[in-house]
């Protein structure tokens, strides 16, 4: 868990320097989560390669330990075993499980536990998580017969879950959220009969991938994929995963390098599933100067290397629509690219931000506002004017990992030094961004 005593560190950032040489990001954080989570419900061993060792995959980590399932220590550049308990097999915990900061870990844990007949979970997070909606999980779960009880009338954690025998069913979700298809998706795996999940727009599949390669009865279809059927029955078996590394962790670096005067960097060993490449498609459009090499599959998902460098002539762009569950993760760091783009930049459509672990269209407007940036804040997005000259200042990531490690890209570009208060956030997704950080700024 986060040490509260870091949390609040001030940390000074130089203004000035380039980025260069090589970058291995850690592993994808949805990837990490589901890799313990369906190694824990499989039959036999699961080994991860890969796992991203931060404090997000330790809290599913140690959820899953306290109803009885054997993890190995999760370290840095080590293979971690899953001795799964098979489908049925978690115990009711003694204690709450605590998610920490992480949204996917009770989101997931959440249709994991719903079907768990004659048990009882308690679970809580942080004071982010226990603000963040729930209720966009516990109400689908409810049409397949679950009972989860929480504060705000089931909305707001701390979450209670009373498993029962639960029905499949067809649902239509209301938003293109990874994290409420995969709750349904883990629910269905012992529903009685078939259950049918339609997103208004296609999400991230890693859940669907993988539950696939672990043996569950899955079908992907429907116009743009958003269909998934799921069917119960069929016993998973533990496999070897190899987890990529996070493009969105990637994506600091990728936009760093195409807007720091004088960069060149490889990022190596990027995951590049279609459903998290929106990013990719965006620096395109801004005319920034990268190259996709060495791709290939592994376990499932693609992956490559990146080599970007600057260019000093980016066009301003417009994110909108069925792109923004593709690059949702990104947005704070591509708000940070357009005021280096030579124009105005529009993002509509993404009010998802508003509950990540902050209100992201108001944190970074605020932060980034504070450093001379001129951006504006619409209900669903952000009108950012490039070509402002942007200060150094006093920072705060807000407690957010993504508004620190995008604030840190911008304090390189600003004409003068900066410090940041609660810096730590980064951890959450990459422990080690802050010494890449210095190594990779020349
Ligand atoms: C995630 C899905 C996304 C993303 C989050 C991780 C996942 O959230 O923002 O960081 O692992 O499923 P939503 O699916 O709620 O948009």
């Amino acid at each position: 868990m986060r040490d509260p005593s870091n949390t609040f560190k001030t940390r000074p950032l130089l203004h000035g320097g380039h980025l260069s040489g090589n970058v291995k990001v850690p592993g994808d954080k949805s990837i990490s989560h589901r890799a313990l989570l369906f190694g824990a419900i499989s039959e036999g061993v699961t080994k991860i390669d890969g796992l991203l060792p931060a404090e997000d995959p330790l809290s599913t980590a140690n959820c899953l330990r306290s109803m009885g399932v054997s993890i190995s220590s999760i370290e840095k550049g080590q293979i971690v075993e899953v001795n799964g308990v098979g489908l049925d097999g978690f115990q009711e915990p003694e204690e709450i499980l605590n998610c920490g900061n992480s949204g996917t870990t009770m989101r997931l844990m959440l249709g994991l536990l719903v079907g768990r007949k004659g048990r009882h979970f308690v679970l809580t997070g942080d004071e982010s998580l226990r603000n963040r909606p729930m209720k966009r999980v516990s109400q689908p779960l409810k049409l397949m017969g679950g009972l989860i009880n929480g504060r705000s009338n089931g909305n707001l954690a701390p979450l209670s879950v009373t498993g029962k025998s639960l029905h499949g069913a067809v649902i239509g979700t209301p938003v293109a959220s990874a994290q409420v298809k995969s709750a349904i998706i883990l629910a269905a795996l012992t529903a009685d009969g078939g259950t049918s999940v339609i997103e208004p727009a296609r999400s991230r599949d890693h859940s669907e991938r993988m539950l696939k390669a672990f043996g569950a009865n899955i079908e992907v279809g429907g116009e743009m994929s958003r269909h998934i059927k799921i069917w119960p029955g069929s016993k998973l078996k533990g496999q070897s995963i190899v987890v990529p590394g996070d493009i969105s962790s990637a994506a600091f670096w990728l936009v760093g390098g195409a807007i720091i005067p004088g960069s060149k960097i490889t990022i190596e060993n990027v995951g590049l599933n279609p459903t998290r490449t929106g990013i990719i498609e965006i620096m395109k459009r801004m005319g920034a100067t990268f190259e996709l090499i060495n791709q290939k599959d592994i376990a499932g998902e693609p992956v490559g290397d990146i080599v970007v460098e600057h260019n000093k002539q980016l066009k301003p762009f417009n994110i909108d629509g069925e792109i923004i569950p593709r690059l949702v993760d990104e947005i704070p760091i591509l708000t940070v690219a357009a005021c280096f783009c030579d124009g105005v930049s529009k993002i509509s459509g993404a009010s998802e931000l508003r509950i990540k672990e902050t209100d992201r269209l108001k944190v970074i407007t605020r932060q980034l506002a504070a450093m001379g940036a001129k951006i504006e804040e619409h209900d669903d997005g952000l009108t950012i004017y490039g070509g402002q000259k942007l200060y150094g200042c006093e920072v705060d990531s807000e407690t957010d990992h993504r508004i620190a490690m995008s604030l840190a890209i911008a304090s390189i570009m600003a004409e003068s030094d900066s410090t940041m208060v609660r810096s730590n956030a980064a951890s959450i997704s990459y422990p080690d961004f802050w010494d890449e950080l210095s190594r990779l700024l020349i």
